[in-house]
């Protein structure tokens, strides 16, 4: 691997290998998604205990300031919204020289396997790839199942969607959980991240899957409702890293969650 890869990866990685990115994306297909309205002060407080952020260029000029800290994981496909058609009608909707000017770490592309547009998509992220490689940037791609989660969540077609994405020359597969989340590590040669999805009843619930995942391979997370839709993001976002990054068991985490709660409470 050539150095400005390898330092990109590094970024992405801790030197632990795990991984906590927090997705700022929604907004592309989405609109102003609640606890995203706007997404620099959102992201303000929790910034210090994440690795990257997930962000489209829009918001990232509009509200993200220059002198992030965090690594940048840019979102370059679009072309697609909720009140569309299909939301698998997604391309590759940002150039290499954007992706330059803006020094991203990392950029993060939607391949819709299984659905009308998989050519379409897949075809799009192996042109990013192509892209990319001469840069060093990493491409993540992201497993979309578009309105269809509940009938995509399970090992056999999400092994099958990370197969095909890191073949296709992604360098990190984000996809959802499962439970029997070994499977899909097992058949991806490149390193997993596990997507979030809709807010959850319980923070304990969201501990659980993550460290579940990890304990089953994966390399961390990318989420964003559950800490930014979430009553304490803050304190949600501590007791992730301490999963991801302090090897914390769920409840622990959740003890973690619960004393920061009280204590930024008290502050208030
Ligand atoms: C949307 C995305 C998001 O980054 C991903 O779904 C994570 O966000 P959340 O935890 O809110 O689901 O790729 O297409």
């Amino acid at each position: 691997m050539d150095w400005g890869m390898a330092n990109r990866m590094s970024k992405l990685f801790g030197k632990d290998g795990n991984c906590f990115y927090l997705a700022l994306d929604h907004g592309y297909f989405q609109g102003p998604t609640h606890g995203l309205e706007r997404p620099g002060a959102t992201l303000e407080p929790l910034e210090p205990f994440v690795d990257a952020i997930f962000v489209p260029r829009g918001s990232l000029r509009a509200a993200i300031p220059p002198a992030l800290k965090a690594g940048l994981i840019l979102r370059v496909s679009g072309g697609n919204s909720m009140v569309g058609e299909d939301l698998a009608n997604e391309e590759l909707a940002v150039s290499v020289d954007e992706i330059l000017r803006l020094n991203a770490t990392a950029v993060g592309y939607s391949a819709y396997v299984g659905s009308r547009y998989e050519h379409q998509t897949l075809m799009g992220l192996s042109r990013l790839v192509d892209l990319c490689a001469p840069y060093g940037i990493p491409v993540m791609a992201v497993t979309a199942v578009g309105r269809e989660l509940g009938q995509k969540q399970e090992s056999r077609f999400l092994s099958l969607a990370c197969r095909v994405c890191a073949e296709a020359g992604a360098n990190v597969v984000k996809t959802y959980y499962t439970e029997d989340f070994e499977r899909v590590v097992e058949g991806c040669p490149v390193p997993v991240v596990i997507a979030g999805g809709p807010k959850t009843e319980s923070q304990l619930e969201v501990l659980k899957f993550v460290h579940d995942g990890m304990s089953r391979g994966a390399r961390g997370v990318n989420l964003g409702r559950n800490i930014w839709q979430d009553a304490d993001p803050e304190a949600m976002a501590r007791a992730l890293r301490a999963v991801i990054h302090e090897q914390a068991g769920p409840e622990a985490a959740y003890d973690l969650y619960r004393s920061a709660s009280e204590a930024r409470g008290e502050r208030r």
